[in-house]
């Protein structure tokens, strides 16, 4: 029997660019990511037997295969040819589900690394990714983490130089997004603004953090309902006027973050929106 503990890092798109509907019904993307300190904590612990018993602290999450963390530990036992007799995962979930922090993707991703370790099976990042975009297209990115480009569904990962230590506040709105639904709506209409994803990736090169919190852009805000494009908008005001250098949302959202060069301007913003949004979060960039 051996155990493992590790944390699965939310994520947040310092930008999202949505390019065309694909043949397959998903669609081309170009986005930024980041991870930062917000994170579940995984505990794997392999024993004799077989399957995999999976419990949460969130008792709303599915179990079964239904839950990206299972999955992936099926797919890395078919892709590997290994049998890790009974697996045991347990997740103390922190990062907030459906909120566009790519929170299932990254416990799937840590259950791939997580076992690549436990077992000794020597599969390499990119390998491990790989096996990742067979289980949800922000997998991949969230198995190599840091600041990186992602492209095709989400599953093609550049690495890019990382974004300068910075805080982050981020406040998820109190209301449900579908991802789907948020797609479709994006469909329907011709987009006026996309990110400047070129300024971006210059900025992270040349470190300049400013030139980063100035061209943070989410086409989906652009697609949000009315009621909830007000909040979201509300959300960010209050960050920016506390400070932040940049604000946005991320993923489809609902979740907005507020980016920081100085912790004790963070601290306060956070507790500033803390009174508007309770599920609001201080965290680092990775
Ligand atoms: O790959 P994943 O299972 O995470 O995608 C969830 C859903 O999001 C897809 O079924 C699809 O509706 C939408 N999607 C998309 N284009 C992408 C990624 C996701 O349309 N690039």
């Amino acid at each position: 029997m051996s155990t493992l503990t590790l944390e699965a890092p939310a994520k947040l798109n310092l930008t999202l660019d949505v390019l065309g509907k694909r043949d397959d019904g998903y669609h081309e993307m170009r986005m930024v990511m980041q991870s930062v300190s917000l994170a579940d904590t995984l505990t794997l612990e392999t024993a004799p037997g077989e399957g995999v018993a999976l419990s949460t602290n969130l008792g709303f999450l599915p179990v079964d295969g239904r839950n990206l963390a299972a999955a992936a530990a099926l797919r890395l036992q078919e892709a590997a040819g290994v049998d890790f007799g009974r697996l045991v995962i347990a997740i103390d979930k922190k990062v907030p589900v459906c909120a566009g922090m790519a929170g299932g993707s990254s416990d799937a991703a840590a259950v791939l690394r997580g076992l690549n370790t436990l077992l000794k099976l020597d599969i390499s990042p990119e390998k491990l990714a790989q096996i990742g975009a067979g289980v949800g297209s922000d997998v991949p990115y969230c198995v190599l983490g840091g600041t990186a480009l992602a492209e095709g569904r989400g599953e093609v990962v550049t690495p890019l130089p990382a974004l300068p230590r910075c805080w982050v506040v981020i406040a998820k709105p109190g209301f449900p997004v579908s991802t789907p639904e948020l797609f479709a709506r994006l469909d329907g209409k011709r987009l006026r603004c996309h990110p400047d994803t070129a300024g971006m990736l210059a900025a992270l090169e040349s470190g300049d953090l400013p030139g980063v919190a100035h061209r943070l852009f989410n086409v989906f805000e652009d697609v949000l309902p009315g009621h909830r494009r007000d909040r979201v908008d509300e959300l960010k005001q209050v960050l920016l006027h506390n400070g932040a250098m940049g604000a946005s949302m991320t993923g489809t959202g609902p979740t907005v973050f507020g980016l920081f060069d100085r912790e004790e301007v963070a601290r306060a913003a956070h507790e500033a929106v803390r009174p508007l949004c309770p599920d609001s979060f201080l965290a680092q960039t990775l």
